[in-house]
């Protein structure tokens, strides 16, 4: 690191990995199908587990100005994010307090009050009703003492984030090690570029099991050898007591286990180096050292070019793919200038759907769009990118999540066979074991 550098990182040795977490021992499940499947530990899974975790919601960019809100549904529920005047958000129950009816359908926008489509009741966007129909034919007038039902809200990393658990722990405490690693990245001010919200037909945990595994990288992403090493006993993993796991996969690499001991130098990784003023044909007969190299040069000269940020990340974290898993329902790929993110919600009755979300915000670097598309290989739309919603199948959400879902929605109709009765995990899944023993703690009442 050169000597001039500053900030918090300032008497850290960035070329070391991430410390590894605490790691407690994962106890090997079962994973029976009919976790995937039975309405009954559908209905008991939402009701002990989603009801009771800290939930990524929204984002604080698409709620930018005091009475701009955003709605999102989880399961049965729906919830409104606002921002208010002092600029900090709140969230509640999007359900109006007088019989019960949803209180607004748009998905989001700006607002100077909330008006039930019923009979008419309007709420202020701090929750407080401020007009009731024939306010004198209640025993008492309901503007003195309704408001909307509030959650507990925090703001992380640029995401807002929800609790209904009105006793739950601080975001924080609930996040644990990864606190520290995602301010790393100051994402704060991150935007969205891409924004598909899926019907998907398999339970959530079939998508967020896949994600805490790299095992079906070789068979499922064989693009993937390009640029990463996907071999696990070269792949860091870890797990923290508070239930959310990371994965860190080495990058900028062409993976010597796939393509033998000296692998080609691809083209996706000349781009790169060329991104970075370096030259592809050094490189030719020693592709294995281009992620050093990159890793330096991004160091040196990543800060002229407005990446101020890279003065707190580890070298690891300028090249390496990491994946955090973060319980129940999301895993969020970071690379040194953007964030995939990948969220499953429950469907609202029906155990065998579910909604899945892949959205990709980067930092937006001065030098424009060719170095933002070169820093990923999810696909880059417009500035600021509409969500689109539709059904899996109707139309391609890019190479890596269609192989994803494609493999998804085919082992939820094997969950469901006589023929499965419990799964035969490697080594390398535990972290899915990691989930759904947590799940089943929540379950169980021994957590949170
Ligand atoms: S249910 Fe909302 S005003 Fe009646
Ligand atoms: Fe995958």
């Amino acid at each position: 690191m050169p000597e001039e550098k500053k900030g918090a990182a300032e008497a850290e040795d960035l070329s070391l990995p991430a410390p590894k977490w605490d790691n407690p021992s994962v106890p090997v499940h079962p994973l029976n199908g009919e976790r995937y499947t039975s309405r009954e530990f559908f209905q008991k899974e939402f009701d002990t587990v989603w009801v009771k975790s800290w939930l990524l919601l929204g984002r604080e960019s698409e709620i930018p100005t005091p009475r701009t809100y955003q709605v999102e549904n989880v399961g049965p529920e729906s919830i409104l994010m606002v921002r208010q005047e002092d600029y900090s958000v709140r969230a509640f129950f999007n359900v109006c307090q007088h019989r019960g009816s949803r209180l607004t359908f748009s998905r989001d926008g700006e607002t100077d009050s909330f008006t039930c489509p019923y009979h008419g009741w309007e709420y202020a966007t701090d929750g407080r009703l401020i007009k009731a129909q024939d306010p004198e034919d209640f025993p008492r007038n309901p503007c003195e003492y309704v408001t909307l039902v509030e959650l507990k809200c925090e703001l992380f990393a640029g995401f807002v984030w929800v609790n209904m658990d009105t006793d739950c722990v601080s975001l924080r405490e609930f996040l644990g090690p990864v606190w520290e690693d995602w301010e790393r990245y100051q994402p704060n001010d991150w935007q969205r570029f891409t924004a598909m919200t899926v019907n998907v037909p398999c339970n959530w945990k079939v998508l967020q099991d896949n994600f805490c595994e790299s095992y079906h990288l070789p068979t499922v992403h064989p693009q993937l050898r390009e640029s990463h090493e996907e071999s696990y006993q070269k792949t860091s993993f870890d797990v923290c007591s508070e239930g959310h796991s990371r994965m860190i996969m080495l990058g900028a690499t062409p993976s010597e286990t796939q393509y033998g001991p000296k692998p080609p130098l691809t083209e996706g990784l000349s781009e790169r180096l060329k991104l970075w003023d370096l030259d592809p044909a050094d490189f030719e007969d020693r592709a294995l050292e281009a992620r050093k190299a990159l890793q330096q040069q991004m160091r040196e000269i990543g800060s002229e070019r407005g990446h101020t940020h890279y003065e707190n990340l580890r070298d690891e974290q300028l090249t390496d793919a990491h994946m955090y898993n973060i319980f129940p329902n999301c895993s969020l790929t970071f690379g040194a200038d953007g964030v995939l993110l990948q969220r499953m919600t429950p469907h609202p009755t029906d155990p065998e759907q579910c909604v899945f979300d892949h959205w990709y915000y980067a930092f937006m670097p001065p030098n424009g769009e060719d170095v933002l598309r070169a820093q990923t290989n999810v696909r880059v739309d417009a500035k600021g990118a509409e969500q689109e919603f539709f059904d899996y199948g109707d139309r391609p959400m890019g190479i890596i999540p269609d192989q994803d879902v494609a493999i998804t929605t085919g082992q939820q109709l094997g969950l469901r066979s006589r023929g499965f009765q419990r799964a035969t995990a490697a080594g390398q899944e535990d972290r899915i074991s990691w989930l759904h023993s947590i799940i089943d703690e929540y379950m169980n009442g021994q957590r949170p």
